[in-house]
């Protein structure tokens, strides 16, 4: 049985980029692995939310999780910080990181661009910690979007270090898993390649979206003033509008509206109202869960509880066994 290990920074509501990046993949393996998901709220703090912001977020995170089709009974689902073992293994893995590999990462110098004011040693360390948080129950597969690929690159990277420095094949190397497929990078109603919370708010449709917003957000999506030659590319925003019909509409909606913009008939307000009913049915029997389990603290602390439990297990064994590898002995 392979081990599975997949992670979301608390940062608000899950986006359909969020859902169908990482969590519809792993949804589709809980039955036949053993799985791992949680809510890297460590990982969020380079951003430095509020103290009440953090915790609303990682609350309404792990109920969007449930509400997608996560089953605590199937997965261990948990909060990062309530197994603080991935500090101690972030630490021992660093001992082997070299500054320069994680100055040369795309998402760091990405951050160092965007704000230049905050370029925190949390940053700069993400990726370890990231590869800690994976090998802590040394995962055979990750299911990520895109945008992590170079991180699963250094977690294997570090992993393959740590085996051949101590002359060990302690770790497995983990991979990018999306079922044999590309990994997918769901794109933005505002004409970016991602939709992202950090980008733009405007670009994201939430799994907690009320039919009436979502119907507002993709009416409002950028377009353009339609194919002038049969065949013509696609502009980014197009392309776009296309890739979201892709991920939730039939193959038949899908293959009309190609037929419409191929042969210059496409009316982009029928594209759009199409999309976001599409969206609308596609979202809505989670929408209804979110707005149920919302009512129900006790059963969400209870998952969270019996998360942590089960994730510190699994963590205290790879801790204790690193330490040994390392010659970290009690007296
Ligand atoms: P985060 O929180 O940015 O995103 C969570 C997951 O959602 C995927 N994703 C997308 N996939 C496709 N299209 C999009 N537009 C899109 N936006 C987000 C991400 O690829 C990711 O899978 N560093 C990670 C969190 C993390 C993690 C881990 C993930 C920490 N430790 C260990 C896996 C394993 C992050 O920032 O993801």
């Amino acid at each position: 049985m392979d081990t599975v290990v997949s992670g979301i920074r608390p940062t608000g509501f899950l986006h359909l980029g969020n859902y169908f990046g990482a969590l519809r993949n792993f949804i589709k393996m809980q039955n036949d692995n053993n799985c791992f998901f949680f809510i890297a709220d460590y990982h969020s703090l380079t951003t430095h939310p509020t103290p009440a912001d953090l915790h609303t977020n990682i609350k309404n995170v792990l109920i969007d999780y449930l509400a997608a089709g996560i089953d605590p009974e199937k997965s261990t689902i948990y909060v990062q910080s309530d197994v603080p073992q991935v500090c101690e293994l972030t630490t021992l893995l660093s001992m082997n990181v070299y500054v320069g590999e994680l100055q040369r990462v795309a998402s760091f110098k990405e951050k160092v661009r965007r704000q230049p004011n905050n370029v925190n040693a949390g940053l700069l360390n993400y990726p370890v910690l990231m590869a800690a948080d994976i090998l802590l129950h040394r995962a055979d597969k990750v299911p990520v979007g895109k945008d992590q690929e170079q991180h699963l690159e250094m977690t294997r990277d570090f992993a393959q270090r740590f085996n051949h420095i101590y002359g060990v094949d302690y770790f497995k190397l983990p991979v990018a898993y999306n079922f044999g497929q590309q990994l997918v990078k769901i794109p933005g109603l505002d004409g970016s390649t991602k939709m992202s919370k950090s980008d733009n708010e405007a670009s994201c449709i939430y799994l907690s979206d009320e039919p009436t917003v979502i119907r507002k957000k993709v009416m409002k999506a950028v377009s353009d003033s339609g194919p002038t030659e049969p065949n013509q590319p696609k502009a980014q925003a197009i392309e776009n509008l296309f890739a979201l019909m892709a991920a939730v509409s039939s193959p038949e909606t899908l293959a009309f509206f190609e037929e419409k913009y191929n042969t210059c008939q496409i009316r982009y307000g029928d594209m759009k109202k199409q999309l976001a009913e599409d969206i609308v049915n596609f979202t809505a029997p989670i929408y209804e869960r979110i707005k149920e389990l919302r009512s129900n603290d006790e059963y969400i602390n209870r998952v969270a509880r019996q998360g942590a439990e089960k994730a510190r297990a699994s963590a205290d064994q790879t801790v204790g066994n690193v330490r040994e590898i390392i010659g970290i002995k009690h007296f």
